[in-house]
């Protein structure tokens, strides 16, 4: 269905929407997020429909207090409870144990929900003045650039949804990380805004999961996060055209002409490099160019979650 697609800061027109069961874009410090309410198997499939994405891949709760973490999940443990007191609100999300109260779409069957309080003041009040949580994955067509602006969600979903909350550009700029335990065994099943390190300082050693030992998060699919123009990583393949564009970690390089060029860190900060990613992707796709070529940033941090998705941009998708 066509609807008209507006943009705006109204909290009480995002709520209304949200409480009539359609949905709406809402900003995150990680990217933004396609939302509706997370108890309304209606609004959910909704969500589904909008994105075009397979309704084997589940979606992230979004809470803005403990009072909904409690309808939505079993009793937690203390380690759980220090990983919510040291990340929350973050990108931290947390796959737990879910109760009835959580449709089986959201889970997509599965039996844990993954649940995230986002740092986001706009988002939180919003869900605190809905009275419920929000299931919400990125708000970009499945298998596509993640938006970090209000812009960027309506590139790709116009004419889907009713309303786009705009909270500004997301600070942080990749997805967060997400974490569970597998007979007591802490996993990090997708790296994101808080990197292992951090993870470590509060419930000691998480063990990163690679792609080939993952059915555990089925959404984690390989093809991702992809431009419409091929990409490849580091290197031009041979067959990539004479117009390519370079998404660069920190320098410009002198070989190529600036305007097919974007530096996403300019101080060298990966902190930076995050936040910037998705900007960088969008811009040099617009340009309709034969090829992007994305430079690995280094492996350490934040870092890891760069290169991450720079890796499942490069994949070739199955059609
Ligand atoms: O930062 C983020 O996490 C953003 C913002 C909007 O919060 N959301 C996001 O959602 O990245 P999405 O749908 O693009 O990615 C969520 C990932 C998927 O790969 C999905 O498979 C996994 O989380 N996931 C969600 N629920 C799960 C569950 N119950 N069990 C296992 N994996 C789950
Ligand atoms: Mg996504």
């Amino acid at each position: 269905m066509i609807v008209e697609t507006r943009i705006g800061s109204d909290l009480q027109e995002a709520a209304d929407w949200l409480q009539r069961g359609e949905l709406v874009a809402i900003p995150t410090e990680t990217v933004y997020g396609l939302a509706g309410n997370a108890l309304d198997e209606q609004a959910v499939v909704k969500i589904f429909e909008a994105k075009e994405r397979p309704l084997y891949n589940p979606l992230i709760v979004h809470v803005a207090n403990s009072g909904q973490v409690s309808a939505l999940v079993q009793e937690w443990d203390q380690q759980v409870q220090a990983l919510m007191d040291a990340f929350w609100p973050g990108p931290l999300t947390l796959l737990l144990d879910r109760s009835p109260a959580v449709p089986d779409l959201v889970c997509a069957g599965l039996p844990r929900v993954a649940l995230r309080m986002p740092d986001h003041d706009l988002t939180r009040l919003l869900i605190e003045q809905c009275g419920f949580p929000l299931a919400a994955p990125s708000a970009n067509l499945f298998g596509r650039i993640s938006p970090t602006t209000a812009l960027h969600v309506l590139d790709q979903l116009d004419q889907r949804i009713p309303y786009i909350l705009d909270g500004g550009p997301c600070m942080v700029g990749v997805e967060s990380t997400i974490i569970g335990r597998e007979q007591g065994k802490w996993k990090i099943y997708r790296s994101g805004g808080i990197t292992q390190a951090d993870l470590e300082l509060v419930i000691g050693p998480i063990e990163m999961i690679t792609q080939s030992d993952m059915p555990v998060a089925p959404g984690m699919l390989p093809w991702h996060y992809a431009p419409r123009t091929p990409l490849a990583l580091n290197e031009p393949p041979p067959d990539s055209g004479d117009r390519i564009g370079w998404l660069r970690f920190s320098t410009l390089s002198p070989l190529v002409p600036g305007e097919w060029q974007f530096v996403l860190a300019p101080d060298g900060d990966l902190y930076t490099a995050a936040r910037r990613l998705y900007a960088g992707l969008h811009e040099l796709d617009a340009l309709g160019l034969d090829y992007l070529i994305a430079e690995s940033v280094p492996e350490k941090g934040i870092g890891r979650a760069i290169n991450d998705r720079l890796k499942r941009a490069a994949m070739v998708r199955p059609q």
